[in-house]
């Protein structure tokens, strides 16, 4: 790969997320290191249930879930710090199929440091991180040698910040890159009372409030940028045509910034927003349709907590 490239691509995305109305950002802008550790943080505010709701769901099903795969290479997409991975793996290790894992994440030291912290806890498990975007380099999956069907997770809900074409296109991909027999497990969090799924998002402490207005911050770090980030404010919605929650920046004054390094001036009028992130909610079946539609059967299995909070869902490559 191309690092130039690659950052040219990046820019180039960036000034045009800015400049098309309705503004928006990728969601990358969220996770430099600050934006890790923010996000770190929310996982442990009370009113954000899902990260443990989920660990919970996997802790429950993973024999399950290796019962029915029989998956020999697991892969897992935005891996982080593969922290919900360890139950998994242990599973996995138990049932006595497993042969590799592979991490795959943007930050090349968080899929080392992962990496390492695994290898220590399976010696028998070959770790092979790879650094890479989920949403640009799925292709290199498909030189992950495998002596079994494979299996890729797509945990935490992460799903939920594609937009509905970038959903199709993302699913697809997987599909193209799996082989028949092949399987996905997708975590993904699920429609429910609308104020406690705005509360997951207006959190008391203002975490996801630092964690939002911090894309803006890391921007200006990265292209030299005088974005006025204490003067936007924080607009966290329900969006229930869309099913979705939508997190905006909005300038409270007319503002104009400079962004040296996209070459970009930016005028915002009073009033006007910038969409920062979405996070949409889901119907299993709902995504089980999508998956259908990209090459898998869906209904391999729905592992849910009591309440629906969240759920994970295992589909299989036709
Ligand atoms: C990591 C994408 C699952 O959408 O809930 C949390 C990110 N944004 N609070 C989510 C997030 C604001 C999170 N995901």
């Amino acid at each position: 790969m191309d690092v130039t490239r690659q950052l040219d691509e990046t820019a180039r995305e960036l000034r045009d997320a800015l400049t098309r109305l309705p503004r928006t950002l990728p969601p990358r802008w969220l996770y430099d290191d600050r934006g890790s550790e923010l996000f770190s943080r929310i996982t442990g505010v009370p009113e954000y249930y899902q990260t443990e709701t989920e660990r919970q769901i996997l802790a429950d099903h993973s024999a399950a879930i290796a019962e029915i795969t029989e998956a020999t290479t697991v892969i897992e997409l935005g891996s982080g710090t593969s922290d919900k991975t360890r139950t998994l793996l242990d599973a996995f290790t138990a049932h006595g199929l497993i042969e590799r894992f592979v991490p795959l994440d943007v930050s090349e030291q968080t899929v080392l440091d992962a990496g390492e912290m695994l290898s220590e806890r399976h010696p028998d498990i070959e770790i092979s991180p790879v650094v890479g975007d989920f949403t640009r380099h799925l292709h290199r999956l498909g030189e992950v040698a495998s002596s079994g069907p494979k299996l890729v997770m797509f945990l935490g809900g992460t799903i939920g910040n594609f937009y509905v074409e970038e959903r199709r296109a993302f699913l697809g991909a997987l599909g193209d890159v799996l082989a028949p027999g092949d399987w996905v497990l997708i975590g993904l969090d699920q429609i429910k009372a609308v104020d406690r799924l705005i509360a997951a998002y207006d959190d008391d402490q203002g975490v996801t409030e630092a964690f939002i207005r911090n894309a803006l911050t890391n921007i200006n770090a990265t292209y030299d940028g005088n974005l006025d980030v204490g003067n936007f404010g924080y607009v966290p919605f329900w969006d229930g045509r869309q099913e979705r929650i939508d997190m905006r920046l909005r300038a409270e004054e007319p503002m104009h910034a400079r962004l040296e390094g996209l070459d970009l001036d930016l005028d915002l009028g009073a009033g006007e927003e910038i969409r920062v992130e979405i996070s949409s909610k889901f119907r299993p079946e709902r995504l089980a349709a999508e998956l259908h539609e990209a090459g898998f059967d869906a209904s391999r299995g729905v592992f849910a907590d009591d309440d629906d909070d969240f759920a994970l869902l295992l589909a299989q490559r036709r």
